[in-house]
């Protein structure tokens, strides 16, 4: 797969920008079609549960997306898409937030006080509030400044993505009583991207004790 990364296309910069904005204009795109939808109402008997619905599985979308961009760039040293893996995150974190406003507006007409028992006393709640918590604070700093700032905390901070996927992972299977095909589905792409981690981070580990002996 490495050989990808030697053909003239895939190392021109004008190329990669191009890309970008392709992925940018379709990861855009089930926004503007469930607004459509919200607006000419073609969303269902239940316009306010299918947003909820949609909007939750875009976020879980883009946040595995998001962390299957660094298995992708090393298996094919493809620098070019290291971008693409923030801009995804954002897109998590967009759909999540937008989620949130129509659980809060949509489907509890702002009922704070539900709104705050809900979070504390349900728990599939509860681990879909964590994670968009968690989601925030990766995109506020998630800036080339803020990663200066926090220095090697900034890699500590931003590995709680995969707590963030495990929690909405969670989260979905509370809600699913039935139908496990989502979850299971999720869950095995999860799976993969947590045990590719967990093995380049140990042979890591390795290659440096190696180093260390051979000095
Ligand atoms: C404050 C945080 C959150 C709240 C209050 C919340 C609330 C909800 C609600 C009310 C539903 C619909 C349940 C139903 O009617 O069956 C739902 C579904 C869902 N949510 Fe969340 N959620 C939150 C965070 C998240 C996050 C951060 C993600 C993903 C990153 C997420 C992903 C999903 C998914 C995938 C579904 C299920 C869609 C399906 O059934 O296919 N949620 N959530």
């Amino acid at each position: 797969m490495k050989s990808l990364s030697r053909l003239p296309m895939l190392r021109n910069p004008r190329f990669w920008q191009v890309a970008r904005v392709i992925i940018f204009c379709l990861a855009l795109l089930p926004f503007v079609f469930l607004l459509q939808g919200a607006l000419l109402n073609t969303l269902g008997a239940d316009p306010a549960r299918e947003l909820a619905l949609e909007t939750g599985r875009w976020a879980l979308r883009m946040l595995l997306l998001s962390l299957a961009i660094t298995p992708l760039r090393e298996l094919t040293g493809l620098t070019g898409l290291f971008p693409l893996r923030r801009m995804l995150g954002l897109f998590a974190l967009f759909y999540a937030v937008l989620h949130f406003i129509v659980y809060m507006v949509f489907l509890l007409a702002l009922r704070w006080s539900e709104i705050g028992s809900d979070i504390l006393e349900r728990p599939y709640i509860t681990v879909g509030f964590v994670a968009l918590l968690i989601l925030a604070a990766m995109g506020v700093t998630s800036t080339k400044a803020m990663m200066r700032r926090l220095g090697p905390r900034w890699k500590q901070l931003h590995q709680l993505v995969y707590v963030a996927a495990m929690l909405a992972l969670l989260h979905l299977l509370w809600i699913l009583r039935t139908d496990l095909f989502d979850a299971v589905f999720y869950g095995t792409i999860l799976f993969l991207l947590l045990v590719y981690r967990l093995v380049t981070r140990l042979k890591k580990r390795r290659t440096r004790a190696a180093r260390r002996q051979a000095v």
